[in-house]
């Protein structure tokens, strides 16, 4: 017996509390999306169909309000031919078949969601939450009007509270002076913005905040949001941060959150050659490495094939950058900063000034950048150091 659209889209809107998911797959000429995937979802603000649409190795997320929702799945029934709904103890599956869909079932292993399992927990971890009153981020376009996430912003506001927790980890109990933190490569500055909107109106703590971008339209925009909001001690400047002249008293903590390439190198450095205490540093685009590398030991077979060559390029690139912090006497973490389909670039340095300064890793370093005729600007910029 074959079910239409309709049927289709009322029988799994009816049978939201027994679904563990659902797949579209085999897309019509013209969807936009291959394949999509679709949970049933509890948040703050009620049920909600979760929809993550995949496209290109990027994952795009939107939240269907329940109102909305038949709509939604009549449409996704006209333009994907194959539909399994992942229950309990089964799955159906409904295939195209002239104007409806025929449905097969088979028993499979998946557990019907609990409804903990079902609780969004983008909501429940965050520090910064759906729904909190921050109009800066309306201006940037990652919350709507009503403090909602904007669905395409997702993964940078999955980014930006991850970075916030980290520093939480850091400044939970702090209670000291007035502090100064510098951004490299700012962007359009959500980060930024967050990070003062946790020091000065989460924790209470006088933060002076200095962003700095090459771009001079985007920091013309963020300069004339933090005056809206009275965010008197945040401050924009339009810096090429491999060569300006930088603010250069009291530091407290260096930042960086995909900044280009060796952008982060200047940004490490600058820390680390004014003792900076703390530094939280996500790199991206890391490709010295990956164009100076040459042959020359046991490493390579990973210089074989273009795709591993860069992103072992872009691993070295990163633990060099850990050592010679080390070497700088900071207690270092390389962490996974958020899951790897919210950004390929996910791996946080996380450095806190504690130590005296050695040369424990310069040997071993030098002698893999000799051996593979690496260039790397952090270590050129350690080395040039060393010798005066
Ligand atoms: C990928 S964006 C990241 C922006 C922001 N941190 C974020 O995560 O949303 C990288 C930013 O670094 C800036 N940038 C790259 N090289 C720079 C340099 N030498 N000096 C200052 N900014 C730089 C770019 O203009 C760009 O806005």
């Amino acid at each position: 017996m074959s079910i239409s659209y309709c049927q289709l889209s009322e029988h799994i809107i009816s049978s939201r509390d027994g679904i563990v998911k659902i797949t579209f797959s085999s897309p019509v000429a013209g969807a936009e999306y291959p394949k999509i995937t679709v949970r049933p979802v509890d948040i703050k603000s009620g049920q909600v169909w979760q929809a993550e649409r995949f496209r290109e190795n990027k994952v795009y997320h939107l939240n269907v309000k329940q109102d909305e929702a038949a709509r939604y799945f009549e449409s996704l029934a006209e333009e994907y031919r194959q539909i399994a709904v992942f229950l309990g103890g089964e799955t159906e599956t409904y295939s195209r078949s002239g104007s409806g869909f025929k449905c097969k079932k088979s028993g499979n292993s998946m557990k019907a969601p609990t409804a903990a399992s079902k609780q969004n927990n983008r909501q429940k971890e965050y520090i910064l939450k759906e729904g909190d009153n921050i109009p800066a981020l309306v201006d940037l376009g990652v919350f709507t009007s009503d403090f909602r996430v904007v669905n395409s912003k997702y993964d940078k506001y999955k980014q930006i509270n991850r970075f916030i927790e980290l520093i939480d980890d850091a400044y939970n109990d702090y209670r000291g002076e007035d502090i100064t933190i510098l951004d490299f490569g700012c962007g359009k500055s959500y980060l930024t913005f967050i990070v003062y909107y946790y020091f000065v109106k989460v924790k209470g703590i006088r933060a002076r905040i200095i962003g700095y971008d090459l771009k001079a339209d985007v920091v013309e925009n963020c300069n004339k949001i933090a005056e809206k909001y009275g965010y008197g001690d945040l401050e924009f400047v339009v810096s090429d941060v491999t060569k300006d002249v930088l603010y250069d008293r009291k530091i407290d903590m260096v930042i960086s959150l995909h900044a280009c390439d060796t952008a982060t190198d200047y940004a490490l450095w600058y820390a680390v050659s004014r003792g900076v205490k703390n530094i939280f540093s996500v790199p991206c685009c890391q490709h010295e490495i990956n164009h100076s590398i040459k042959r020359g030991g046991e490493l390579d077979v990973f210089l074989k094939y273009g795709i591993v060559k860069e992103r072992v390029s872009a691993l070295l690139t990163d633990t060099m950058r850990a050592m010679i912090l080390e070497d700088y006497g900071y207690a270092v973490d390389l962490l996974e900063f958020v899951d790897l389909s919210h950004s390929p670039k996910n791996i946080m340095i996380r450095a806190k000034k504690c130590k005296k300064i050695s040369d424990k890793n310069l040997a071993a370093i030098e002698e893999m950048v000799n051996k593979y005729s690496i260039e790397q600007t952090l270590y050129r910029l350690a080395k040039e150091d060393r010798a005066h």
